[in-house]
This record gives structure tokens, sequence and C-alpha cells, in this order.
């Protein structure tokens, strides 16, 4: 699978280069003893049990290559930070130009050019909404959100679905909707408020008492590749309206174009109060986030001179990230990512549907554009069903790694498994794909997925080996996605 120019180009790279570049290369084989020593020792043995410590070492596009010169598809794209792909030249020169420029990066007391040129063109996609406020991450998106709400509605509360994920900072993490992200880090924000996503009744439950400043939601949540009913973004949105709460849209992983739409509630006609995006928005170079919102509610946070800097971040709005996401939007256009995200999405679904229908333990294969999950259910008959229970008894979600490690191994696909104690495997490629990528995908799912089906086999005595380690390490894989 791998060429020789591929080779000779990561080995080019670190020839040509006589600092940063050869310090990689010189030392990128401590890399697991240099993290076991100096920083989590848990990602370590996690890695080497999953089989993913080959060493990458160079990444393009859609594909990252090891220290052989390997090629691997990735479906993580770093958590979707890569839907343009790794490395993509337009963002490479866009950041160099910026280098070479000498802008006056970070004024503080004046505003920036950049920044207010990707405001505009981000507000071009969401013509409802009429302000931009930057941040550094896509935790930071939320915890502005969370103040702005607060602020501009004069409540304390919010409603949270189960299963979300909105990152792990106090006010973030106080809306996840996994225990497991929460455990020994109490108390969490008061006046937060878990409703099962999907639930429209408890929903206007929570929104009727009349003390809840927003609800915030993901389109299609992350965790579980979880897709709304029809009726269901609509619904939740009468709803804030109804009560006087905002509707926030988390699209800090469905944005720009991960769903083959702009954004994910595109999908269902509906106009949010503020809308989070991130990720994409990167190019992956440099960490970026914006908070779109209504005009008014700005109004009611930044209301006088003396509170212009109420809420702000030092590095938020810097040359660097902004030239990052004025390149990525261009790269979308220009290279039409969300169409193809949208046709090759389509194409994906549709292949592993059927594929999937020969095996009694898919249970359902489901997601919008490039963000898909396969999801495994116990088997009926007698010899998987056994397997199958030996391992969830040791720990719940353990199937998935008989995909996801067999993927890496023998077909050079990484994926992941979409949460703690998940039976779903997901794919989040980067949206430039190819028709070819979609044929390795669809081969390589269907080989595993039929291999998981023989008892006993090499699948499962994988399996039985994972069940002896995992209480160590194995929900390592479904950390932060
Ligand atoms: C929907 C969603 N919201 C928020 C976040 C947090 O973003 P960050 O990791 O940049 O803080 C994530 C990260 O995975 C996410 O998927």
């Amino acid at each position: 699978m791998t060429s020789r120019l591929e080779m000779d180009r990561t080995r080019e790279f670190t020839r040509q280069d006589s600092g940063i570049g050869s310090m990689f290369s010189e030392r990128e084989s401590e890399r697991y003893v240099q993290h076991s020593r100096h920083m989590n020792e848990m990602m370590v043995r996690v890695l080497k049990t999953i089989g993913y410590d080959v060493g990458f070492c160079r990444g393009a596009g859609q594909y990252l290559f090891d220290r052989a010169g390997v090629r691997y598809l990735d479906l993580l794209s770093g958590w979707g930070v890569f839907g343009i792909g790794r490395n993509h030249p337009k963002l490479r020169d866009t950041l160099t130009n910026v280098l070479a420029a000498d802008f006056p990066n970070l004024v503080q007391m004046d505003v920036s050019p950049l920044a207010g040129i990707l405001a505009e063109t981000l507000l071009r996609y969401t013509p409802y909404l009429d302000k931009v406020l930057f941040t550094n991450s896509g935790a930071e998106a939320v915890e502005a959100s969370i103040k702005l709400a607060r602020k501009a509605i004069g409540r304390p509360g919010l409603v949270y679905c189960t299963h979300a994920f909105h990152g792990l900072s106090y006010g973030a993490l106080s809306l996840n909707g996994d225990d497991n992200f929460r455990d020994g880090f109490g108390p969490m924000l008061p006046h937060c408020f878990e409703v099962p996503f999907n639930d429209l009744v408890a929903l206007d439950e929570a929104l009727a008492t009349r003390q809840v400043a927003a609800f915030v939601v993901e389109p299609i949540q992350g965790k579980g590749v979880n897709i709304p009913d029809d009726n269901y973004l609509a619904g939740a949105q009468e709803l804030c309206r109804k009560y006087g709460t905002l509707l926030i849209a988390d699209e800090i992983q469905t944005g720009l174009g991960r769903t083959g739409r702009f954004l994910a509630v595109e999908h269902w006609g509906i106009e949010p109060d503020i809308v989070l995006l991130s990720k994409t928005l990167s190019g992956g170079h440099v960490p970026v986030a914006a908070v779109l919102a209504r005009k008014w509610i700005f109004g009611k946070v930044f209301d006088r001179m003396d509170r212009a800097v109420v809420h702000g971040l030092t590095f938020a709005g810097n040359d660097l990230a902004m030239a990052a996401g004025l390149a990525t939007l261009e790269v979308l256009e220009t290279e039409q990512l969300i169409e193809n995200a949208a046709r090759l999405g389509a194409r994906l679904l549709t292949a592993l549907r059927g594929i999937s229908s020969r095996y009694e333990m898919v249970r359902e294969v489901r997601g919008k554009g490039l963000m898909i999950g396969i999801e495994f259910g116990r088997p009926r008959s007698l010899k998987l069903r056994a397997s199958w229970s030996l391992l969830e008894s040791v720990s719940t979600g353990l199937f998935c790694q008989l995909i996801t490690i067999p993927l890496c191994k023998n077909h050079r696909i990484l994926a992941q498994v979409a949460g703690h104690a998940s039976h779903t495997v997901k794919l989040l490629p980067a949206l430039v794909i190819s028709e070819q990528d979609c044929e390795w995908i669809e081969s390589s799912f269907d080989e595993v997925i039929a291999d998981s089906h023989r008892v006993p086999g090499g699948v499962w005595s994988l399996g039985m080996t994972l069940a002896r380690n995992a209480r160590k390490t194995y929900d390592m894989t479904a950390v932060n996605d």
C-alpha cells in the first residue's frame, strides 16, 4: 500500500530541515518513553494495547504515514479537526504568509482586521445571526455561551442531553451527559439539568420552570452518533421560544460541512440563537472556535463601555487562528468539500448498511455526511452470544475493540469507539476522502465484521487477551471526540 515515493517524501522532509524537522526525526522513536516518563503514562499503555503505537511520522490529506512510510486512512481526523485534511497547501501558504507579514497581532487595545473579516464570512452562512466572539477551543466557546445566555436571559438554569459532550472544562463538564467524565471532579456548576436526547416531553417539563437560560444541544451527538428524530430540533426550538430560553447549537463537531451541510441544523431547518463552531475551522493547525449569536444577546452582555472586556481571552482572535479560519472556509468552498461529504457520506451509509445486513451483531448503521456510526449489539446465535457475554461482562463496549484493532493492524484504518461503554464504532474522516477511500473502508469493514462473527477465530482470541487487560486500558480510546 505504500509507494516508494511516499517513503522518499518522509525521508526528504527530515533531510531538508536542519531544525525542528531533524529534531523530530532523530528523537521521534523516544515518544512513548518520553510520554510514559513525563506525561500521561496511561495513554501510552492504551496505544500499546491496541497496537496504535506505530510511530506516525507524516500526515497528508486524509492519510497518516508511519516511520516505515506505510499509509493509513485516518477516520479519526484528530477528533474532527482535519476537515480539509492534514497539511493542506492553502493553509500552509496562508499561515506562512501571516508569519512573513509582520502584522500587528494581538494589540489588544485595537481590533483585528482579520477577525472582522472572518466574522463577516462566518455570518454569511447564518444570516439570522449577527455577532461573533472568538475563543481558542471548543470548550471555551461553550463556556462563553453559558455566560452569554445567563446574562442575556437573567436566569441560572442550563439544560443538556444524556450522552452530551461539550468539552471538559467545568462549565462544559457540567453539561456532560456521561458520568464517566465527571466522576471525582465534582461539584459541578449548579442549576444544570439533564434531559434524554430526543425527548420533547422531558424538555418541555424542564423549560416550563422558566428558570432555564439555555438548552445546549449537539444536533447530532458525537458520543454514539445519535441522530435526532425528524421533529426533535424543530420541537426544541419551539419550546425554547415558548419559555424564553435560548437554543444553543453546539456544532463544534458537526459544523463546517461535516454532515453534508454547512451546519447540521440545516437538515432540520432550525435557526438557533447561538451556534458554536470549532474543530474544522482551525484547518487542523491553529486552535480556534467561534460563538455566533443574535445581536440582542451581545447587547445585553457588552452593554456599557466599562464592560467592553467583560468576557474575552488573551489569545482569541490572533492572526494565525483567524487566517486558518479564512483559509479553511476558502478550501471548503473551492474544493466543494461540503458536497463531497454529502455525496460520499451517502455512498458509505448505503454500502455499510448493505454489508451490515449480513451480520447479526450489527444493530444499526446511522449518520449524516461523513459522521457515521456502526452500532453493534448482542448476537442471537448461541456460540457468538457466549463469547459476547464473556467480553461484555469484563467491560461494556469491549467488543468494539475487536473491530478497531484489526482495522488498524490488518487494514491500516484508524477508527474509534464512540464513547465510554459504547457499542458504536465511529467514522469521522477528513471531508477530502475519495471514492477509492470509500472502497478501502467498505472492503475493510466487511472483512473485519465477518471475522468478528467467526467463533472460535483469531478475532475472539484477541478478545480474550483484551478481556484480561481490559480494566487497565481499553476505554481510553473513547476519551475526547
Ligand atoms: C460537540 C463538541 N463540543 C465541544 C467539544 C470540546 O472542544 P475542545 O476539545 O476543543 O474543547 C467537543 C470536542 O470533542 C465536541 O465534540
